[in-house]
C-alpha cells in the first residue's frame, strides 16, 4: 500500500495542505507544535475513523471553522481515495466520492500504524485501552470481527439494563447468554490468533533490534485458559457467575473483561522493565503489527514514525533503518536524525501547519 497524496482542510492547525508522499521514506521535520502529530493524526483518523489521543472529534477541526476535512490518495493494487468530513454533527466518510454508511466498511482500507512516544502508556492504561488496540487492530483486517464485538456489546448493554431490573427473567438471561457465549467464541478465537501469530514474530524483531536474547511477548488474559474449549467453558462460566451477576447488578465476566499483557522474559513488562526495555518492547509490537497485517492480507501497511528517533540510540536507529527498508514510513523529528541525511528520503518542513517539500522526486 502506497500513500500518494494527503489534503488537509481546516483541520487542527492546517487551513490547506495537499502533501505528495514518496514510496519509501518520507522525512517531515518541524519544531514543536508545528503539526507534526498532527499530520500523522490525520491518517490514523482514515485508518481506524478515530483519532488515537482523543476521543472527541470536534477537537480536530480548526478553531473557528465549521467542518474539517482530510483526503488521502492511496494505491492498494488499485487507486483509491478515501475521505473524512468531520462537522458540528458528526462525520461522513466516503470512498472515491461516495458516501459510506457503515464504518465497518471504511476501517482498514488505508492501513496505518503508528508507533509514537505516548504509545509507552500502553502499558500501564486501563485494560480498556489494550482491549480497545486489540480490537482496532483485528478489525482492520477482519469486518467480521468489527460486527461481532459490536453484537456483543448490543447483548451486553442489553444484558445489564435487564440486570438493573428488580427480579431480573431468568429465561431471558438464558437467551442472552447464548447469543453472548456465540459471538465471544468468535472473538476469541479471533483474538487467540491475532495474540499467537504477533507472539512469534514480536520475540524475533525485539531480539534483532535491542542485539539481546531477551525474549519480549504477548498474553492472551482471556476469560477462559488457553486450552479450553470456548463453548463449553463460556456456558458453564456464565452459569457460574449468573447469581453474583444478578446480585451486582452487572455482567461481571466475558470477552469485555479480557487483556492482553505485554511481557520480558516471561514477567509482565510494566513490573520489571526498564524505560528502554519498554520502548523496544513497544517498538517490536508495532513491527510486529506490521508482519500480522502483511501476512493476514497480503497488503503491507504504511509505518508512521512520530518522534522516535531521538529516543533511540545509534545502533538501534541503523536496525530499525534496516528493517523498515521497502516499507513506505513516514517519520517525524525536530530536525533530521543524523543517520537519515542524505539517505535519499523525501524531506519535508513543517511550520505553523504549512508542509514544503525539501528535496524531490529521490528513492
Ligand atoms: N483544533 C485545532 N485548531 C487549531 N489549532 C490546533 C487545533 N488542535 C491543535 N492545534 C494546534 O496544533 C499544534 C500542535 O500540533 P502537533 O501536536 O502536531 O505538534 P508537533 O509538531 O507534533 O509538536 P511536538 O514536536 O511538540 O510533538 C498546537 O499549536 C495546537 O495549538
Ligand atoms: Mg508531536
Amino acid at each position: 500500500m502506497q500513500i500518494r497524496t494527503l489534503q488537509l482542510r481546516n483541520y487542527r492547525n492546517y487551513e490547506r495542505a495537499v502533501i505528495r508522499f514518496a514510496p519509501g521514506m518520507n522525512i517531515l521535520t518541524g519544531l514543536n507544535a508545528q503539526g507534526k502529530t498532527n499530520l500523522l493524526e490525520s491518517l490514523v483518523y482514515l485508518s481506524l475513523t478515530r483519532s488515537h489521543r482523543l476521543n472527541d472529534d470536534q477537537q480536530l477541526i480548526r478553531s473557528g471553522c465549521e467542518a474539517a476535512r482530510i483526503s488521502c490518495a492511496y494505491e492498494d493494487g488499485i487507486e483509491r481515495k478515501i475521505e473524512a468530513v468531520i462537522h458540528k454533527g458528526g462525520k461522513t466518510l466516503l470512498v472515491n466520492g461516495q458516501p459510506v454508511h457503515r464504518s465497518s466498511e471504511f476501517i482498514g482500507l488505508l492501513n496505518v500504524v503508528l508507533f509514537a512516544p505516548d504509545d509507552l502508556g500502553l502499558f500501564t492504561d486501563a485494560p480498556r485501552e489494550r482491549r480497545r488496540l486489540m480490537n482496532q487492530e483485528i478489525a482492520k483486517i477482519s469486518p467480521a470481527y468489527l460486527k461481532a464485538v459490536s453484537r456483543y456489546q448490543n447483548l451486553l448493554r442489553e444484558r445489564n439494563i435487564h440486570l438493573k431490573r428488580y427480579e431480573p427473567n431468568e429465561t431471558y438471561l438464558d437467551t442472552l447468554d447464548e447469543q453472548m457465549i456465540m459471538e465471544s467464541i468468535q472473538i476469541i478465537s479471533a483474538r487467540r490468533e491475532f495474540i499467537r501469530s504477533l507472539n512469534e514474530e514480536m520475540g524475533r524483531l525485539y531480539r534483532e533490534l535491542s542485539d539481546s536474547e531477551d525474549v519480549a511477548g504477548l498474553e492472551y488474559l482471556s476469560v477462559i485458559g488457553p486450552e479450553e474449549d470456548p463453548e463449553e467453558s463460556l456456558r458453564s462460566r456464565y452459569r457460574e457467575n449468573r447469581q453474583k451477576d444478578v446480585e451486582n447488578h452487572v455482567t461481571g465476566i466475558g470477552v469485555h473483561r479480557e487483556d492482553l499483557l505485554f511481557t520480558l522474559n516471561g514477567q509482565n513488562i510494566t513490573l520489571t522493565g526498564s524505560q528502554g526495555q519498554k520502548r523496544m518492547c513497544m517498538l517490536s509490537f508495532k513491527m510486529a503489527l506490521l508482519a500480522y497485517i502483511q501476512q493476514k492480507t497480503g497488503r503491507q501497511a504504511v509505518l508512521l514514525l512520530d518522534d522516535v528517533f531521538s529516543e533511540l540510540d545509534q545502533n538501534r536507529q541503523r536496525k530499525l533503518v534496516q528493517m523498515i527498508r521497502g516499507t513506505q514510513c513516514l517519520i517525524t523529528a525536530t530536525e533530521i536524525p543524523p543517520l537519515l541525511k542524505n539517505s535519499g528520503a523525501e524531506e519535508y518542513t513543517i511550520i505553523s501547519g504549512t508542509v514544503s517539500a525539501r528535496q524531490k522526486g529521490i528513492q
